[in-house]
């Protein structure tokens, strides 16, 4: 029988027009496409064949850099050993494997890992996991949480409703009730902050003051991203996520570090929670778990998250109604198995935190430029803003990426600021080539 539902004639050869792209101006796009058809180490390949250095690492995932064979092996040998089994009441070893290979690296007390496949169903996971240890404690009248001004934790409905991003929530009304805002940590009395700025801790209060407005004991979870990274790296102030810790502690609620951009050496340790000596009770994860080869996100839960939810529900039952048909899907645990094994063998947790200062140095270098409205970074992460065009945000953010393609270098921006985000490989040369191809865009605006 003939598949087609249409005739072939319509679709003319290399039609850019049946996708609609995620996160696009799709008619400039289709118009004036921008197609990456080759990926090595740092480096990009345009459909023109010019070379790209990748200054934000894919879209701050492929920490190992491109191409990595090992990965590629390793998924090929699993596919066709055991290509899928059902996570929901069997599994397989790779699953396993990989469970007790990511909890070695993660700080105490977490030593369980809940399989997703993004950083927005790790989002909806925890909302739901604080939801469960909650109800399992008999403390299920917490039904609100709290997030932040300038919050991204992806694009789901649980996501959605903790975004503190005007263009992903106002088409979206319809999101979960009783989610509270801090304001967020960035001021423009201090630009050029490298590192964490000095004043700002007392934002944390914000989080104090919804304890008085609504009661603590209403309150489930708080969200942050420990550096607020797809707004445009937020480094957060000296002692506020200490602050942030000490208010939940107070108040029996559960602090959840969003780490799907921090996670995997990007601050120079392995997770923010340790760069920072703040310990959460939820960490969420993606992006750079698989150096972004096979989608996959992971939420970790704390002893006591995971003992308290199991150990309330009767013996022999299920104790989480939640899961996805591809939690934990072999070709991605094979995946990030051979992604922390790369990570381990060459150090690079430890790299980033040796090149950091360099890095820093070279995006601090742009300083000068009348482009440039501020600098902000931390470990191998940095925000590079520009003044926006006068009555128009993002515009001239969304045409500098577009131009810094064609000047040789791959950056993802959000609004007017890029986020630079190498891969943890990244030599001095490579940085120097990022600053290079930003300083000729950025001067030519
Ligand atoms: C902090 C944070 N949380 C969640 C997400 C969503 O991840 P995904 O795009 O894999 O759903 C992102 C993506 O950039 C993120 O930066």
């Amino acid at each position: 029988m003939n598949m087609l539902a249409k005739p072939l004639e319509r679709f003319a050869t290399n039609s850019l027009e049946q996708q609609w792209m995620p996160f696009t101006a799709n008619r400039e796009f289709k118009n004036a496409p921008r197609l990456v058809t080759k990926s090595e180490g740092m480096y990009l390949w345009n459909q023109n064949g010019d070379r790209l250095i990748d200054a934000c690492s894919g879209l701050f995932n492929v920490a190992a850099g491109h191409g990595r064979k090992e990965i590629a092996d390793a998924v090929y040998a699993q596919m066709v050993q055991n290509d899928y089994a059902s996570p929901f009441q069997t599994s397989h070893p790779t699953a396993f494997a990989f469970a007790a290979k990511l909890t070695q690296i993660l700080p105490e007390p977490f030593n369980h890992v809940f399989f997703t496949n993004s950083g927005s169903e790790s989002i909806d996971t925890a909302l739901k996991m604080a939801m469960a240890y909650h109800r399992a404690r008999g403390d299920g009248q917490r039904i609100r949480f709290v997030s932040r001004e300038r919050a991204y934790h992806g694009v789901n409905m649980g996501g959605v409703s903790l975004s503190g991003m005007v263009k992903n929530r106002e088409t979206f009304p319809v999101v979960m009730p009783n989610i509270v805002m801090m304001r967020h940590t960035w001021s423009d009395d201090e630009l050029f902050v490298r590192g964490q700025p000095v004043n700002g801790a007392e934002l944390a209060n914000d989080l104090q003051r919804h304890c008085e407005t609504y009661g603590g004991s209403t309150i489930a979870a708080v969200f942050v991203e420990p550096v607020a990274g797809s707004t445009g790296t937020l480094v957060p102030p000296a002692g506020y996520l200490e602050r942030l810790r000490e208010i939940c502690d107070q108040h029996g609620i559960l602090l959840v570090f969003d780490e799907v951009i921090t996670g995997f050496g990007r601050l120079g340790a392995p997770f923010a929670s340790q760069k920072f000596g703040v310990m959460p009770d939820i960490i969420t994860m993606a992006k750079a778990l698989t150096n972004g080869s096979i989608p996959m996100g992971a939420v970790a839960a704390s002893d006591e998250i995971y003992e308290t939810v199991t150990g309330a529900a009767p013996e022999n039952a299920i104790e989480f109604f939640h899961g996805y048909t591809y939690s934990g899907h072999p070709a991605a645990c094979a995946a990030g198995l051979a992604t922390l094994q790369i990570y381990e063998d060459e150090g690079l947790f430890d790299r980033a935190a040796e090149m950091s200062d360099y890095f820093l140095d070279a995006i601090w270098s742009l300083k000068d430029l009348p482009i440039v409205k501020d600098l902000r970074g931390i470990g191998m992460m940095a925000g590079v803003e520009v003044h926006p065009e006068p009555g128009k945000p993002g515009i001239r953010g969304n045409a500098l990426q577009g131009k810094l393609f064609w000047n040789g270098a791959h950056c993802k921006f959000t609004g007017d600021t890029a986020i630079v985000a190498p891969s943890l490989i990244a030599e001095k040369s490579h940085i120097d080539e990022i600053v290079d191809a930003f300083r000729r865009t950025l001067s030519d605006v």
